[in-house]
């Protein structure tokens, strides 16, 4: 397997932590924290907290287990704590951080919608909270390639579904494209459905999947479908589900690249209004699969025509906003440049110079609740 899955998000530089929990004996460390515990003074304290801190950072030491019966937490933000608990200048202080360093190993914290433990939230910090997404590259690790003209970077379902998703449910992408949504739904332990209009692409999406490892043995099913008028709820009941746990909608942004020549392809809607009202066709004909309280992601941007910016990404959010979904986020994210836009970065300037205008450099991702 390829590497290349870290990047800069927003001048912070970001790793896929996926591979980086270690597994730590519980008892164990619970043994070193009740032994500092039972000290009557500071320095006392200090040696046995000293004592797990090496403990943890030598492997021998039987700390971290490979058996899966201990906690799953990453170790680096774990020793920042005990380091605090260190640097605690009375006994009453370290007592206290020594405390809610336990409660956060015994007690596990989560919302109904996601498995982000917040009782360890440092230990997220691959998980984005911010609405302004600015990111360098796209991560290239695993099966993604990037091969696809108009695809989205794979950071994308995956911030989506660390936040919106268990592990186990299930993910439905009514545009899949080149299948960057059922390649990280393997990666991350999330069944998924995709469905493509374009069997070539289909096809070449589904060797990419393929190529995935299944580490956690999930189903991901492509199917070649119009979207409009697919039986998406016949298609879940054969993977044996009757609701969708997180819907990924990265339609065509109207006819900004066309993806084939057949007229039921959103990119070849003759209007905008044809557009949006074949991206509501795509809207009806899923969201009534959607579990209440679950999301619906919307990734587009904008286009400009006839001297005028067309805000497709505010028209799709509004189509489903008018089905009754609750907005929950507009993410703002920089727009990669493709290579032919490089190319005419130039003469995008002097456009926009003389036509009163700025040149694209973001894209939206749309974040909706089903209430
Ligand atoms: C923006 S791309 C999606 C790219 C995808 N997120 C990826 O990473 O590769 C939009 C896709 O929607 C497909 N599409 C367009 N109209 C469709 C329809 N009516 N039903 C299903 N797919 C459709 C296009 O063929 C295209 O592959």
């Amino acid at each position: 397997m390829k590497s290349g899955g870290s990047y800069i998000f927003n001048d912070r530089l970001v790793y896929r932590n996926q591979e980086e929990y270690v597994v730590v004996d519980r008892p164990k460390v619970v043994q070193y924290i009740d032994a500092a515990m039972n000290q009557p003074d500071l320095d006392g304290f200090r040696k046995h907290i000293t004592n797990l801190k090496l403990a943890l950072e030598n492997p021998d030491e039987d700390l971290i287990t490979s058996n899966g019966q201990g906690f799953s937490l990453r170790l680096e933000p774990f020793l920042t704590d005990i380091k605090q608990i260190l640097d605690a200048y009375t006994l009453e202080r370290a007592r206290y951080y020594a405390e809610r360093l336990k409660k956060g190993l015994s007690e596990v914290k989560t919302t109904k919608v996601n498995d982000i433990n917040v009782r360890r939230w440092k230990d997220y910090d691959e998980v984005f909270t911010d609405s302004l997404w600015n990111i360098n590259r796209r991560d290239s690790s695993g099966a993604h390639l990037g091969w696809y003209w108009g695809n989205f970077i794979p950071q994308i379902p995956h911030q989506l579904m660390l936040r919106y998703t268990k592990k186990g449910e299930l993910v439905v992408d009514p545009f899949l494209g080149s299948g960057t949504t059922l390649i990280e739904c393997r990666r991350l332990g999330r069944h998924g459905l995709g469905v493509e209009l374009n069997p070539k692409t289909l096809h070449k999406a589904r060797e990419l999947v393929e190529a995935e490892e299944n580490r956690h043995n999930v189903i991901t099913r492509l199917i070649v479908g119009d979207s409009r008028v697919f039986d998406f709820e016949a298609a879940i009941r054969a993977m044996g589900f009757s609701a969708i746990d997180l819907l990924l909608m990265h339609p065509p942004y109207h006819d900004i690249i066309r993806f084939g020549s057949d007229e039921n392809d959103l990119s070849n809607a003759k209007s905008t209004r044809d557009f949006l009202h074949m991206f509501g066709e795509v809207l009806d004909n899923t969201l009534p699969l959607l579990r209440k309280g679950r999301y619906l992601g919307i990734v587009i941007g904008d286009k400009y025509s006839q001297g005028e910016w067309i805000p497709l990404g505010f028209y799709c959010m509004q189509e489903a906003m008018n089905r009754g979904l609750s907005l929950k986020s507009i993410v703002v994210k920089n727009f990669e440049e493709t290579k032919g836009k490089r190319n005419q970065k130039a003469l995008w300037r002097y456009r926009a110079l003389l036509g009163g205008f700025y040149v694209f450099k973001h894209e939206y991702i749309l974040v909706l609740r089903k209430v």
